[in-house]
């Protein structure tokens, strides 16, 4: 058994790879990734000393080098993309350029080859636009809000086009929002856990009364294995934990995990097209023998934990971006 697991040095692709080990005692693993602000080449360090890992500089929009590697690949896991709402906002063309096209060169290429016995293509529950009621199953409309959706949705349309026409072996799961230790402090929950950690104000977009539904990366990964081996060919499969949360009442747990005054709390001008709620049915996979594992709170305190005992990581991080975060926030005081 042989992997290739692209965008393996990001979030949920890193520990995705750490699992695939144990998961698939024999295999191969392969991880590619370009490293772009979000890949950090440490989070594989616990595997640098693994006979059976090999990392692979580069991008999945490079047609030689995927055909390279896909040539001795019996499963792809892609977990590379362009991810943060925001930045879409500000920069839409790296997501139509990763997301679009860098799912088209994988399926183009596998295509070609015939020999990729399995493709799981991560995909988010942000495709289904704002759920104002009730939860989205596998077969609700697509109404993605951002350019960051509107490129996974892209993807995912073209990747179920490629297995109906082709026949090609593809599954798509769609997760509602995860956290944990090594997520990009731009998202939601590091930043506020930072910020609350440095005694910065953490700004919360509009009301704070939009709903996430939360789901701990380790059990994201227990959804995407469970997925790669039983999902069906050309199927999707939502990964949720049906546990939504107003964004309100995150941060007033963060700043409690974080030993801060709740008055750190600073509402700020909205998200444009900010999707109020995110709620997916999360069935078809539980009836496939998954279920999530970890509690909200205890994960978001151990998350918060991980923060504040990790600040070697996520400092030169934050350095790097700093120009992302002052266009991204210096504009934005007071709603
Ligand atoms: P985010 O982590 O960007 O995930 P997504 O938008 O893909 O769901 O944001 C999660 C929620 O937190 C979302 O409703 C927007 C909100 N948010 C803030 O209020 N302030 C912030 O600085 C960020 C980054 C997000």
């Amino acid at each position: 058994m042989r992997i290739l697991v692209a965008g393996g040095a990001g979030f949920i692709g890193s520990h995705f790879t750490e699992a695939a080990f144990p998961a698939w005692p024999s295999a191969k693993i392969t991880v590619l990734d370009k490293l772009t602000y979000a890949g950090v080449r440490s989070n594989l360090d616990s595997l640098s000393r693994n006979r059976r890992f090999r990392f692979v500089k580069g991008s999945i929009t490079n047609r030689p080098l995927v055909k390279k590697l896909l040539k001795e690949t019996d499963l792809l896991v892609n977990f590379a993309a362009e991810t943060h709402v925001d930045r879409s906002l500000l920069w839409a063309g790296a997501f139509l350029e990763t997301d679009v096209m860098g799912t088209f060169n994988l399926l183009e290429v596998a295509r070609e080859l015939r020999t990729v016995r399995r493709i799981v293509l991560m995909s988010t529950d942000e495709v289904y636009g704002p759920v104002m009621h009730g939860e989205a199953r596998e077969s609700s409309r697509l109404d993605p809000s951002s350019p960051y959706s509107a490129s996974k949705a892209s993807g995912d349309l073209l990747a179920l086009a490629y297995a109906r026409s082709f026949g090609l072996p593809v599954v798509i799961p769609r997760a509602c929002n995860i956290y944990g230790p090594r997520q990009f402090p731009e998202k939601f929950i590091p930043l506020f856990a930072i910020n609350a950690l440095l005694g910065r104000p953490l700004p919360l977009y509009g009301d704070g009364k939009q709903k996430r539904e939360w789901m701990h990366v380790s059990d994201a990964v227990r959804g995407v294995i469970a997925v790669a081996r039983r999902g069906k060919t050309g199927e999707i499969y939502n990964i949720g934990t049906a546990d939504r949360r107003p964004n309100i009442e995150v941060a007033r747990r963060i700043v409690r995990s974080a030993g801060a005054p709740e008055s750190l709390i600073h509402p700020v001008k909205d998200r444009p097209g900010h999707d109020r709620r995110y709620a997916v049915t999360a069935s078809k996979l539980r009836r496939a023998g998954w279920k999530p594992l970890v509690k909200f709170p205890d994960g978001l305190d151990s998350t918060v934990r991980w923060y504040r005992d990790h600040p070697e990581w996520w400092k030169p991080l934050l350095a790097r971006e700093e120009k992302y975060f002052r266009l991204q926030y210096s504009g934005r005081r007071g709603r």
